[in-house]
């Protein structure tokens, strides 16, 4: 990752965005505890987060100034019944970015974590979703909230009240819904 890090910024003619988006939610049955499912998710959510943005936090500090953003989800909020592992990359995308924000803060680069809600990709199609919002407006709201120097956001804004409330949901209720 590194060489080919080097190589993208030398095309590039250097670099002062990164945005990591890669990420994969394979469909998981109620009852499958699938160990090489889970850790290929691990590495391709989590370990390419890490793979990728470690290089780049060594080129934004030497330079002391640029932006990094790390799409991780709403699904990062709670413990689902539904998919254990792709929330828990996400979470631990929340924990990784904001202690890099936290490192790098004094060196003029700023992290940025996108929480996004349902987005119209080949990710969430065929499924049934609400508050389905195009890529374009996804896009969009991300790099204002990236230019604007937002710590966190949500993608819609409105998923920040239903997360609010979500996160408020007491275990032993929480564990009762089937989502
Ligand atoms: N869609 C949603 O509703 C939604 C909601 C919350 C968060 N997110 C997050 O948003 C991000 C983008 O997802 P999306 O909705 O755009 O889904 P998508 O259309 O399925 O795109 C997935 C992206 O991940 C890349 N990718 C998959 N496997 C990879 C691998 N092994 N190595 C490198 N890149 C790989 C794909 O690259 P190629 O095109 O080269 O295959 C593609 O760019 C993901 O992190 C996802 O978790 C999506």
């Amino acid at each position: 990752m590194p060489a080919l890090f080097e190589e993208l910024v030398r095309a590039l003619g250097g670099l002062d965005l990164f945005v990591f988006a890669a990420g994969i939610m394979p469909e998981i049955g109620p009852a499958e505890y699938d160990t090489p499912v889970d850790l290929n998710m691990l590495a391709i959510n989590f370990g390419g987060c890490v793979a990728w943005t470690n290089p780049v936090a060594v080129l934004f500090r030497s330079q002391r100034r640029g932006t990094i953003v790390g799409i991780s989800s709403v699904a990062g909020e709670r413990g689902r019944k539904g998919n254990p592992m792709y929330g828990s990359t996400k979470a631990a995308m929340n924990h990784y970015l904001e202690s890099l924000r936290n490192r790098l803060g004094d060196f003029g680069v700023h992290v940025c974590t996108i929480k996004p809600g349902f987005v119209a990709t080949a990710m969430t199609a065929g499924k049934d979703v609400f508050w389905l919002i195009t890529a374009e407006e996804a896009a969009r709201q991300i790099l204002a909230a990236a230019r604007g120097g937002a710590n966190e956001r949500f993608v819609p804004r409105r998923w920040a009240l239903v997360m609010f409330v979500i996160r408020h949901i007491p275990s032993f209720v929480f564990r009762k819904l089937n989502f």
